[in-house]
Order: C-alpha cells, then structure tokens, then sequence
C-alpha cells in the first residue's frame, strides 16, 4: 500500500502538470473530513440521493424485477447511511434477500454490521472486506440474482478511460439480467456546484491539504501546509470539478523516505481531483457503450442527483 503510495506521489509531483491521485484523500482523518464535508448544507449530493432512497425505495424495488430471493451487493459500502433506507424498506416488507456490502475498510465493515444489527435484526448480512473486484467475482458464481449498488456519485472522480474500465469490470462480473444501481451528481446551477466544493467553511480546503499533511507523515516529508492553499472550479461546459492545491512560493519540498526533492514553482498548481457532473444523455450513452441498458432514472425533487438503475 505504501510502495503504491510512494510511486504514485513520485509520479504526480515529477510530472510537467503535477497531480496527485484524490483516492488517497481518503486516509483516517481525511475519511473523518468527509464525513463533515458530507454533513455540510452546502453539499447538495448527501440529502439528494438519501432523499432518493427513503422517498423511493419502493418503485427502486418494483423496477428490480426479481421473482424470488436476491442479493444486494454494495461495493464501497462506507457507513452505509444511505443504503440504510432501501434495507430498512426491504426488511418491513419480508423480501427475502442477502445484502453483501463491501469495503476496503475493515473498521467501516465493522461500524455498518453492528449497526446493522442493532437496528435490523432480521437482515440477512454478509460483509466483506477487500478490493472491489477480487469479491464481485464470485457474484458470477452466485445462483442468486444480484443487485449491484455503486451509490455516492463516486464514477464522478474517475477520470473517462477509467469510467469505461469500471463499467466494464462491473458489466464482466455480472450475470444476465442482473441490475446495477448507481449514484451521477447531475448538471445544474453552477453556483450551487461552486458553493458545494468551493466551501465557504474551508472544510474542502483541508480536505485537499490533508493530503499534504499524509505525505509528510508516510514519506516523512516536510511540506509547510501553510504555504500551500486550495483552489476549485467548476466548468459548466464541461461538467468538471476540479481542485488543486496551489503553492504560494517558490520552495522546495523533500521527501525524505524516498529521498526525493520535489520544487514548486511560485503559484504552481497540483490537481487533485475531478469531480464530474453529468447529464442524462451522457448517462445513457455510459451505460450503452458498457453493453447495460437504462432502465430508470430515480431523481430527487430538485434533480440534483440521479439514482441511474441499469440492466445487463
Ligand atoms: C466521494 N466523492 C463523490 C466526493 C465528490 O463530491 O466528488 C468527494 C468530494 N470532493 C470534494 N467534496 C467532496
């Protein structure tokens, strides 16, 4: 994990654009950020898709399709905060299901089963912990149905080759007719997207420079954090968010595990994520080169935020 770490820092901070891949925003207390990130009013997508799933897990399920017991699988399952509506709806109403959620964190596995079964005693859980793609192979397996659920708008910080390659992973690891339920933040009033990621609380400013803070701390690196500040943008052309960390003088930094001096150009920019808004018909046309076909959208009241339900 760390020679991933080390090489993938070398490469962004030595490339003619320098960037960092935003998957490692998510260390202990860049998870605990989002967390606040998530809880802030100005961040539209927590309330719009928990919106979707508590006002419409009723027509999500009808849309399913499925004539007996069936699993759900949630890849990146999280705190599962969400999900918990569409379980809580399935449970009362005595579906007869399995629900596999999955993490990379053992910690985030072990919070979302013991609330779980707290709250649900009847649910029938099976967690596991693990890369995505090592555990849906056996969905394949599986003489079950699945429903697989990719919630968050997470594809949003791919960027497009990756998209196609997820998609297309997640199209092989599935049977016929087996669903796949996922989360697309939408295009919409650039001001609202600019005040969500731009936040007046600097939350989303430590969020980035958190990562800083990680290279100091695993690559024994002395960046000075406050020489660096954040900068976001959204093009409504395009769709795209995307922040950067910006050095506010010329230094240089090093890292010291890997002996490595990285210098920084007054102004100098590091990309450090996108986060893509997207339009039904590009949607569409995602699901349609990936060989899945949409069946439904499911929106909030605003339109904020699609719930995109596609079939193989
Ligand atoms: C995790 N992901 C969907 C978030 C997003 O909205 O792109 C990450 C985030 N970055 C800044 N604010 C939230």
């Amino acid at each position: 994990m760390t020679d991933n770490f080390s090489k993938d820092v070398l490469k962004g901070l030595t490339a003619k654009s320098k960037h960092l891949p935003s998957k490692y925003f998510y260390d202990d207390n860049g998870s605990r950020i989002f967390q606040e990130i998530m809880n802030m009013p100005e961040y539209y997508p927590t309330n719009a898709e928990f919106e979707i799933l508590s006002m419409q897990s009723k027509q999500i399920i009808e849309a399913l399709k499925f004539s007996g017991p069936f699993n759900i699988v949630e890849l990146g399952a999280g705190d599962g905060f969400k999900t918990f509506k569409l379980l809580e709806y399935l449970v009362n109403n005595k579906v007869d299901f399995h629900y596999i959620p999955i993490d990379i964190s053992q910690e985030a596995i072990d919070i979302l089963t013991q609330r779980l079964k707290e709250k649900l005693p009847a649910l029938k859980i099976h967690p596991k912990v693990g890369d995505y793609f090592e555990i849906l192979k056996d969905n394949r397996q599986s003489d079950f149905p699945s429903l697989l659920l990719f919630l968050g708008g997470n594809i949003g910080n791919y960027l497009e080759d990756k998209v196609k390659e997820l998609l297309e992973l997640f199209n092989k690891n599935m049977k016929r007719g087996d669903k796949l339920l996922i989360g697309f933040d939408l295009k919409k009033n650039p001001i609202t997207i600019q005040n969500a990621y731009y936040d007046k609380h600097g939350i989303t400013k430590r969020f980035n420079l958190n990562l800083l803070v990680r290279i100091n701390r695993e690559l024994d690196a002395d960046f000075k954090i406050d020489d660096f500040d954040f900068y976001c943008h959204y093009n409504p052309m395009t769709g795209d968010v995307k922040s950067y960390i910006v050095s506010l003088r010329k230094q240089t930094v090093h890292l010291k595990a890997i002996n490595e001096f990285i210098h920084f150009d007054y102004d100098e920019l590091i990309w450090t994520e996108l986060s893509k808004k997207y339009a039904l018909e590009e949607i569409n046309d995602l699901a349609e080169n990936a060989d899945f076909k949409v069946e439904n959208n499911f929106l909030d009241c605003k339109h904020y935020f699609t719930d995109s339900l596609w079939t193989k």
